[in-house]
């Protein structure tokens, strides 16, 4: 399985990889699904991660994210990020890097060019439009933070359920799926679209289409080869360079 799978990657002219949490699981990050630990079992993650539940109990919420956050600013990118950002150093433009995920992991192994579907939790906007008194040097601290003047709070700069993807990260990855030659999808269920269609847009171009992940996925009937290994174990095996 492996020695193939690196050879597809030797002789693939375009890559794209398509991350989720399980990216992240080796690095301590619980997936989503299963983020919803202790205080937070209580809740269903499509009741919390909604501008709905925001606007309903903007505390509550904007704690939720602030444990998420000091959480992952304490973990570290693991193996699998490091590799990837390796290659793209040997490889630059070679591997366009598509990620779901929202912890910054990619990026903190230096991964370049990263399409960040769903925001990055380290990050705040405006819940509602700005105005002129909506300065970020003049934000009066709080759960959530907020202009002094009108009331106006942040948010974290993730999509929640429902909202709209970023419109150049999604354009810019649906390109990349169509153009590629190979997609690696890693460390997703694969039920959350668009990000998830488009392991179908790239086989439908042509593309093989590779599953990295220890359980089965709703993409698996997409893929021409399920690899049941974990991110930090299968990615320094596929991206490193041939002995
Ligand atoms: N290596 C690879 N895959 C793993 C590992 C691991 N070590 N551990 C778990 N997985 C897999 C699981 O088998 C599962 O298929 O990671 C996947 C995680 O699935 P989800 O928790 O559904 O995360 P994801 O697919 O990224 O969710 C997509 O949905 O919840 C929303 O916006 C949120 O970005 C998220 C999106």
């Amino acid at each position: 399985m492996v020695e193939a799978l690196r050879e597809t990657v030797r002789s693939a002219r375009a890559i794209v990889l398509l991350s989720g949490a399980g990216m992240s699981a080796e690095s301590g990050v619980p997936t989503f699904r299963d983020a919803l630990t202790g205080l937070w079992a209580q809740f269903d993650p499509q009741q919390l991660a909604t501008e709905a539940a925001y606007r309903r109990s903007p505390a509550l919420v904007w704690d939720w994210y602030a444990e998420r956050r000091e959480a992952i600013a304490r973990v570290l990118p693991n193996a699998g990020h490091r590799a990837i950002a390796a290659y793209q150093q040997r490889h630059p433009g070679r591997l366009t890097l598509i990620t779901q995920n929202v912890d910054g992991l990619h990026q903190r192994a230096g991964s370049p060019g990263v399409l960040a579907l769903h925001g990055n939790i380290a990050e705040d906007r405006w819940l509602d439009a700005p105005r002129a008194c909506c300065q970020k040097e003049a934000i009066e601290p709080g759960r959530p933070p907020r202009c002094p003047v009108c009331g106006n709070l942040r948010r974290p700069a993730v999509v929640w359920f429902g909202e709209m993807l970023p419109q150049a990260e999604l354009v810019a990855a649906q390109a990349a799926a169509e153009a590629c030659d190979l997609m690696l999808v890693v460390g997703t269920s694969g039920e959350v679209y668009p990000a998830a269609g488009l392991a179908g847009v790239a086989r439908h171009a042509g593309a093989r289409v590779v599953i990295v992940n220890p359980h089965e996925t709703a993409l698996d009937d997409v893929a021409h080869v399920t690899w049941r290994q974990t991110a930090a174990q299968a990615l320094p095996a596929l991206l490193a360079e041939p002995g």
